[in-house]
């Protein structure tokens, strides 16, 4: 920031008039050289850390609600008293500051201390207190249940088991920075290595859970070794479609669902100068954008007549599609592939182009393997009621396994978001300790291709009617998904506070089943 600008933001020490914040309002200023948000609601006003502890959104720019304010970016909602990071994706919490007002004067004095994780009697019900928990998966939801489960206090023993090598990690990164060369390996994981020590988490890393007993509560690794639970949560998430395609080597043809699956590809990359992306999903065109900033060539094929057309409607998608082009991507849209020979890919139009390497990204399942096996409901996603609890007691699900009854769309809906995983995460976790607290948050994703973030709060599977307040073409508006009158969801690009608003009114009407 020019140091205008900084010499520009108010000193909240030497005082600010009452009268300049608005009830609701926030400002922006500094306290000791750090930056600090001044917040008033009604009579009261707080001062809080202005830097979103996720990706450093600027929390000025988001929005107040009740006494919580949620960041412009990816929403995460912080507690304006005590700073706590009540909802994901933020995970920690942002500092406070003790506030005193003197005559028409509002003064920020010294920092409070941060929010001390709840001690075990304070669960919701000390009764329900499981011995022991066993999570299943290191993904996002199982990371925000483990933090959640001793952020509320939670004791016991706390097993987290996952198929995966690496400890949990930003996944949504994984196609995005760290794809394109401009994150580091040491952002991507969510915790610091020696978080699970501290907080007497067990992680069992690179074991896939092979069988769930629920009558015995126990499950079986594949080595044989078996772990009893108090309560379980099953969040093993989801796998990446797979392609048989004629004459295809599969050290050529690569997948993008874990770090190591990144680190393939950037491995891949470093000598390649074209690539064919297979499928342009969000995963695909997240993957041709970074790629594309690595300076490779880049094509696309896809079925599909516009890229992302089911999810966002024809509109977006000319616009996503365009926004490539400009970019130097080349499409091969309403086409498959047939066959790969070396380097050459056919298409099914006939056409021949040449590639290094091939990406495939044409979604992905659920993985309800062990859930099948042990006889939980399935419906296309192990189905949960209000609470994530699964058809048997005691054991829960939460992520892209899960679907749930959303009162928001008066449907039952799994859905594939980071935000939605970590939130249900939370909820399951305040869940297993007794505090029944229905998982009733409007489902949110963004999306990153460039420059251009898209924002997607609510949830449309079919619409009636799209419209779209100001231009795409400008990369500033807001496009509302509606049936029969009633907006199931908006995308927007540079509308942020629009989003927030829009999510903020969604929660408060919800069509309850
Ligand atoms: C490259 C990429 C980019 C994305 N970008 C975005 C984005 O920008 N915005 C957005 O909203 N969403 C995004 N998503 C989607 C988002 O990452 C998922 O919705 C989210 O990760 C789901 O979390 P989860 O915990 O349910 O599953 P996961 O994060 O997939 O975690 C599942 C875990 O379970 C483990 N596991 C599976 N089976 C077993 C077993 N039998 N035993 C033990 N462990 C098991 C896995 O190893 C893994 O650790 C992206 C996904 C990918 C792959
Ligand atoms: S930067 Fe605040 S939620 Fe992501």
């Amino acid at each position: 920031m020019a140091e205008t600008e900084e010499a520009k933001k108010p000193d909240f020490r030497k005082g600010f008039l009452v009268r300049d914040l608005a009830d609701g309002a926030m400002a922006l200023g500094q306290v000791d050289g750090e930056d600090v948000v001044l917040v008033r609601r009604g009579d009261e006003v707080f001062a809080v850390g202005a830097q979103c502890t996720h990706y450093h959104g600027p929390l000025s720019e988001g929005l107040v609600v009740g006494d919580t304010v949620r960041c412009p970016w990816h929403h995460a909602c912080f507690s304006l008293r005590t700073g706590e990071a009540l909802r994901a994706p933020a995970l920690d919490s942002i500092a406070c500051w003790r506030v005193e007002k003197v005559d028409d004067k509002i003064f920020v004095r010294e920092k409070l201390t941060q929010p001390v994780p709840k001690r075990a009697t304070r669960s919701a019900n000390p009764r329900i207190q499981p011995d022991s928990v066993v999570i299943v998966g290191g993904g996002g939801a199982g990371l925000a249940a483990a933090d959640m489960l001793r952020r509320e206090g939670y004791d016991g023993a706390l097993t987290m088991i996952s198929a995966d090598d690496s400890p949990p990690y930003d996944r949504p990164n994984l196609s995005k920075d760290f794809l394109a060369g401009t994150a580091p390996d040491d952002w991507i994981p969510l915790r610091p290595p020696d978080f699970y020590a501290d907080w007497r988490i067990n992680l069992k890393l690179g074991s896939r859970v092979e069988s769930l007993d629920v009558k015995q509560k126990r499950v079986q690794l594949e080595d044989g070794k078996t772990y009893e639970y108090g309560a379980l949560l099953l969040a093993t998430g989801a796998e990446p479609v797979r392609l048989q395609i004629e004459g295809a080597v599969d050290s050529q043809i690569h997948y993008l669902r874990t770090f190591a699956d990144s680190r393939a590809i950037v491995a891949k990359a470093a000598a390649a100068k074209r690539v064919v992306v297979v499928g342009a999903s969000f995963i695909g065109l997240e993957v041709a954008a970074s790629l594309r900033s690595r300076g490779i060539d880049v094509i696309v094929v896809a079925p599909e007549h516009q890229p992302l057309e089911r999810v966002m409607g024809p509109e977006l998608g000319l616009f996503i599609r365009k926004l490539h082009e400009a970019k130097g991507v080349v499409f091969h849209l309403d086409d498959t592939v047939l066959r790969i020979d070396g380097h050459a890919v056919t298409l099914k139009s006939g056409t021949t182009l040449s590639a290094d390497f091939v990406v495939v990204g044409v979604g992905v399942r659920p993985s309800l393997t062990l859930a099948e096996g042990a006889g939980l409901t399935i419906d296309r996603g192990i189905v949960v009621n209000e609470y994530l609890e699964t058809s048997v007691s005691g054991v829960y699900a939460a992520g892209d396994i899960a679907r749930w009854p959303d009162p928001h769309s008066g449907e039952r809906i799994r859905v594939e978001h980071w935000v939605v995983a970590e939130r249900q995460g939370q909820v399951a976790a305040k869940n297993i300790l007794g505090h029944r607290e229905r998982f009733d948050a409007v489902p949110f994703f963004w999306s990153q291709h460039y420059d251009v973030a898209i924002n997607y709060v609510g949830h449309a599977e079919r619409w009636d009617k799209v419209e779209i307040d100001g231009s795409l073409d400008a990369r500033n508006c807001a496009v509302s998904y509606k049936r029969r009158d009633r907006t199931l969801a908006v995308a927007s690009i540079s509308r942020d506070l629009q989003s927030l608003q829009t999510e903020a009114a969604m929660e408060s009407a919800p069509l309850r089943q």
